[in-house]
């Protein structure tokens, strides 16, 4: 097939691709995907690419296209549908890498570990200044409480946290699923009102945008944290810096952001009750070699015929 890699996946698959496949690179100095994409067959992209319908109208030949991981906002699947392109998507290996991160992102900001770095980056010891507080026995609040917001919840059931948790669909499916991994299920505003730490994993849409938004935050317990590794755009980031400045918020941090990529400042940043991270919940190497995988067996089972008996439910988009 005539691929086209719109953003880099793991080596071993970017060799499987060359060696089987006619490949083109288009990121970084390998040229535009606009520029490459016109006679391609499948394309291969993760976040940070938009492809948008005017970018596939340029694509007359492109039968399928893959997300190398979970989130699909960035790609017009109306438009897919239309034109009979198959949009498959990876979620399953960076539920894990995006669930621990979330974690580490907690403790971090509970234990100010990275505030600490800061400080003894300076040659500073201010060892009674940083004093923190324990995650066990605090409410940890999980909207969108789907694939990633599970595991998260679980993991933090585990640590010894209340976890009360939200889900989009009819709660009778969930519930009993939610409450075996020690979750439970109850609506956002229950979530927003109980949670001392409140994570964020729901995808990006019209419904979503700005869904963590001043009302919200003024709702949270004062000195509550706040943690996004979902979706730039789910939280209004002027909001949460309100909320830092005046306190309201203890803490936050952002995975994920407003605006994405080299040369962004972030509004947050320089605060000292801030992580700022770019985009890496789903960069463990484990994930992105299963993702790679993944993305071989996709292809494999498109050129053979065979991608409806392949392809999970999870993972078909279009
Ligand atoms: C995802 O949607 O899978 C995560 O946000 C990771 O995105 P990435 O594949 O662009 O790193």
């Amino acid at each position: 097939m005539k691929v086209v890699l719109a953003s880099p996946i793991a080596d071993r698959a970017v060799e499987a691709l060359r060696r089987d496949h006619d490949l083109v690179v288009a990121f970084g100095e390998s040229g535009s995907l606009a520029g490459l994409i016109s006679d391609r067959e499948v394309l291969i992209f993760r976040s940070g690419v938009g492809i948008s319908a005017d970018l596939l109208k340029s694509a007359p030949h492109l039968q399928l296209a893959i997300r190398a991981g979970s989130g699909f906002d960035n790609i017009a699947l109306d438009f897919c549908r239309d034109r009979g392109i198959r949009v498959a998507r990876i979620p399953g290996p960076s539920s894990q890498a995006v669930a621990e991160f979330t974690l580490g992102l907690i403790l971090s900001l509970s234990r100010r570990i990275a505030e600490a770095h800061d400080h003894m980056q300076q040659g500073e010891w201010p060892k009674h200044q940083l004093e923190g507080r324990l995650i066990a026995g605090k409410v940890l609040g999980v909207v969108g409480a789907g694939n990633i917001g599970k595991r998260v919840g679980e993991l933090g059931a585990l640590l010894g946290m209340r976890v009360v948790g939200c889900v989009e669909g009819p709660p009778e499916e969930h519930e009993l699923v939610l409450a075996a991994k020690g979750i439970t299920l109850t609506d956002f505003d229950t979530v927003v009102d109980q949670a001392d730490i409140l994570s964020v994993h729901v995808p990006l849409k019209d419904s979503t945008r700005h869904l963590i938004d001043s009302d919200v935050i003024h709702r949270m317990k004062p000195g509550s944290i706040l943690v996004n590794t979902a979706r730039g755009g789910v939280v209004d980031e002027s909001a949460v810096l309100d909320g830092l400045k005046s306190g309201h918020l203890g803490a936050v941090a952002l995975d994920v952001h407003e605006q994405e990529g080299d040369g962004r400042l972030s509004p947050l940043a320089g605060l000292p009750n801030v992580v700022l991270t770019p985009h890496i919940g789903g960069m463990a190497a484990e994930s992105q070699e299963m993702i790679g995988r993944r993305v071989i067996e996709l292809i494999d089972a498109f050129v053979h015929g065979r991608l409806e008996e392949v392809w999970t439910n999870d993972e078909r988009l279009a």
